[in-house]
């Protein structure tokens, strides 16, 4: 299935979309609700006046015509995150997994001078940038994603790095590169934007294009510690996508994508909200060691 990314903004309405922004705003809501232990009054101007408001903007923003064509991408029944790109990166800093967080990760990722790297889901490209600047002028650094305005901002981030990470719209179930092309795959909460079948696709699609001694870094959600964390979690875990990484499953899912598991590290959050595991597998095609 073809999506032609320029269209968008001649079709008609969304209902699933906007069933979505709505949802989205509801979860907003509530995590305000426990946090702040707001009152009855306000609860119910947060449930009919803001959040209504909230969503048919999110939903107005995330359909409007893009400003730079980009090349039509494979439909996926991943979550793509185009309707909150402009704001995702204020949405990471807030859930404390912006810059230290990816520092952190590269660190873990053991990217070396001169590897080529693929970032898998890049969202707004900053992992692919730091992944850039370790590679250095030898090296080479391709994301991908499947949100069309990820890619935008992505292409547009200014950056230290010798060379210019390459952006490009695609899905990671159906990567657009050529059999071990790559040293290291990242793949930063990509996988818990997948439904169950597309985690196993992916993963196959990350060991085909990682040369045989190659590596995949996945970071993912993990179970959550505290109690405002694990009211959210509970809520979070009812989607499909979500609940495997939510209790804790993250390494099973390797796993079962064949990859061997080398080291993981454990990242909290200053909120304490998220948990997150950074676990580095080898290539089930490479070397055992
Ligand atoms: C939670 S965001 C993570 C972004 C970035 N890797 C990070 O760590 O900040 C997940 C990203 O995966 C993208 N995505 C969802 N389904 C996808 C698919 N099938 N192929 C490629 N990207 C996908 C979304 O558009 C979104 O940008």
């Amino acid at each position: 299935m073809v999506r032609p990314t320029e269209q968008r903004a001649v079709h008609s309405h969304n209902w699933s979309l906007l069933g979505r922004c709505f949802l989205w705003c509801l979860l907003a809501a509530l995590v305000a609700v426990l946090l702040f232990r707001l009152g009855a009054p306000i609860i119910l101007l947060l449930l009919f006046v803001v959040c209504p408001v909230a969503a048919v903007w999110l939903y107005a923003m995330s359909e409007r015509p893009l400003p730079v064509p980009l090349d039509p991408c494979p439909g996926t029944r991943g979550r793509t995150l185009n309707w909150i790109a402009p704001w995702y990166e204020k949405c990471c800093a807030r859930l404390g997994l912006a810059h230290a967080f990816r520092v952190c990760l590269i660190e873990v990722s053991g990217i070396r001078e001169g590897d080529h790297v693929l970032d898998m889901g890049c969202g707004t490209g900053r992992l692919a940038c730091l992944a850039a600047y370790r590679a250095g002028e030898t090296g080479r650094v391709c994301g991908i994603d499947a949100a069309p305005d990820m890619i935008r901002i992505a292409r547009e981030q200014p950056m230290r790095a010798a060379v210019r990470p390459r952006f490009e719209l695609a899905i990671a179930e159906a990567l657009p590169f050529p059999d071990a092309s790559f040293d290291v795959v990242l793949a930063s909460f990509l996988l818990s934007a997948l439904p169950p079948d597309l985690k196993l696709t992916a993963l196959k699609e990350a060991s085909r294009v990682l040369k045989p001694e190659g590596r995949l870094v996945v970071a993912e959600i993990d179970r959550p510690a505290s109690l405002v964390g694990r009211i959210l979690g509970a809520t979070l875990g009812l989607s499909t996508k979500l609940r495997s990484h939510i209790h804790g499953r993250t390494d099973q899912i390797l796993q079962s994508g064949g990859f061997v598991p080398l080291r993981a590290a454990n990242w909290r959050s200053s909120i304490g909200i998220w948990n997150c595991r950074n676990a580095v597998s080898a290539n089930p095609e490479g070397p055992r060691s």
